[in-house]
């Protein structure tokens, strides 16, 4: 296993899977064999380099101009699962489709990259826990930023202790004006809108940073004054999604997230996170489109010989021999199904991530608070 090339093939060629499809390509280990997607045609398009912007060959990744040759097109992905023999995919349909692929694609024993966020809902994310234990393959969610070292810098600041015991935390962020289009927008494709799209980064930034406790309830909030409204939104006839979700949410070990989360507001930004602990906070700056990026030097307010101290934690730089955080994400994920090892973004956090997902969706639809498990797989 370790010296041929593993075979990959691609679920869903639209636009991210241009960013799965030029980090594959810059691995020397893999090979497109196979991609499917529902839209005739769109597969072969994709691999004939004549979608979007870039175009590529297989040898000389990104600087040709010419087609990835030989991969063979399919517009159902089970018919593709079934005919070729696949050491891994990479899921990157829109949201609605996440599950039923990798479920497939791991019932075959096919090792699985899942796009973010995992699915729509904790009943879809737990068919996916189920699938992964049952095939023994490696799943692995597709969160990037868990490469950057400024979000990797959280996570050593609290288990570094200087934060002490962490009680509360406020995480969120998003944008003034920018709700996306295409799939992301309607309920039969995206699912869940903002809250799935960039609400699921906001929550696996502070929950990996204190290892991910259990939650225990959830009071949700979602909105879609700005996506339903022609006077913001160019497609608002077809806008069936969130553009704003708030939540409080209990977590075990005596923590709560305060939580918000935009494609459109009126405010600049929804706000920081902070993390506020018993011997010192973390206030981690948002950006205008939040991502996961982190959006400045971090501050840590501390108390230092009993004085009340702020210090400046400045944005590092990532090793750029590690390639791009893409680079990074497929890197990992191959490298966990070559040596047998662990998933670098395992199913099991990303689980809890959805079940929050879910809770706020199920409480906001309720208008209260409600309890919320993480299933056991
Ligand atoms: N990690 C990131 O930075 C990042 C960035 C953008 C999008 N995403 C995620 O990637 C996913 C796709 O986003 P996108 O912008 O590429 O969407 P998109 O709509 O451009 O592409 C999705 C493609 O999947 C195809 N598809 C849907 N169901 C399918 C099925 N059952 N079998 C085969 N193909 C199917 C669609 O026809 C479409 O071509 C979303 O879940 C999104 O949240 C991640």
């Amino acid at each position: 296993m370790s010296t041929k090339k593993l075979k990959i093939g691609i679920i869903g060629t639209g636009g991210i899977a241009r960013s799965h499809l030029r980090a594959y390509l810059n691995q020397p280990d893999v090979e497109i064999v196979a991609g499917a997607d529902i839209v005739p045609g769109k597969a072969e398009a994709f691999f004939a380099g004549t979608v979007g912007a870039g175009a590529w060959g297989q040898e000389s990744a990104l600087t040709e101009n010419k087609a990835l040759e030989g991969v063979r097109c399919y517009d159902d992905h089970a018919a593709m699962l079934e005919a070729e023999a696949l050491d891994a995919v990479s899921v990157c349909t829109y949201n609605t489709a996440h599950a039923v692929c990798a479920v497939n694609a791991l019932n075959k024993g096919i090792h699985v990259l899942l796009e973010k966020p995992m699915c729509v809902t904790a009943e879809e994310a737990v068919a996916i826990c189920k699938a992964e234990k049952e095939s023994g393959k490696v799943l692995s969610i597709g969160f990037q930023p868990r490469f950057d070292v400024n979000m990797r810098m959280i996570k050593r600041i609290v288990d570094s202790g200087a934060l002490g015991k962490v009680y509360y935390i406020q995480t969120g962020g998003g944008r003034r004006r920018g709700i996306p289009g295409s799939t992301f927008i309607e309920k039969d494709t995206g699912g869940i809108g903002a809250l799935g799209d960039i609400g699921c980064y906001s929550l696996d930034m502070v929950l990996n940073a204190i290892g991910y406790p259990k939650p225990l309830t959830v009071t949700g909030y979602i909105s879609d004054f700005f996506g339903k409204n022609p006077k913001y939104y160019d497609e608002s006839d077809r806008f069936s999604v969130d553009d704003f979700g708030a939540a409080f949410i209990r977590l075990e070990n005596d923590v709560i997230i305060d939580f918000r989360i935009s494609w459109a507001i009126h405010a600049d930004t929804p706000g920081d996170t902070l993390i506020l602990g018993t011997d010192g906070g973390l206030r981690i700056p948002s950006t205008d489109c939040w991502n996961g990026s982190v959006g400045g030097p971090m501050t840590l307010y501390h108390d230092v010989a009993g004085e009340r101290t702020e210090t400046k934690i400045p944005l590092l730089k990532n090793d750029p021999a590690k390639g791009d955080l893409w680079n990074q994400k497929i890197r990992s994920f191959l490298d966990a199904c070559k040596n047998g090892t662990a998933s670098p973004i395992p199913s099991a956090q990303i689980l809890i991530n959805q079940v929050i997902i879910d809770g706020i969706v199920r409480s906001a639809a309720l208008g209260k608070e409600i309890e919320i498990q993480v299933p056991e797989i």
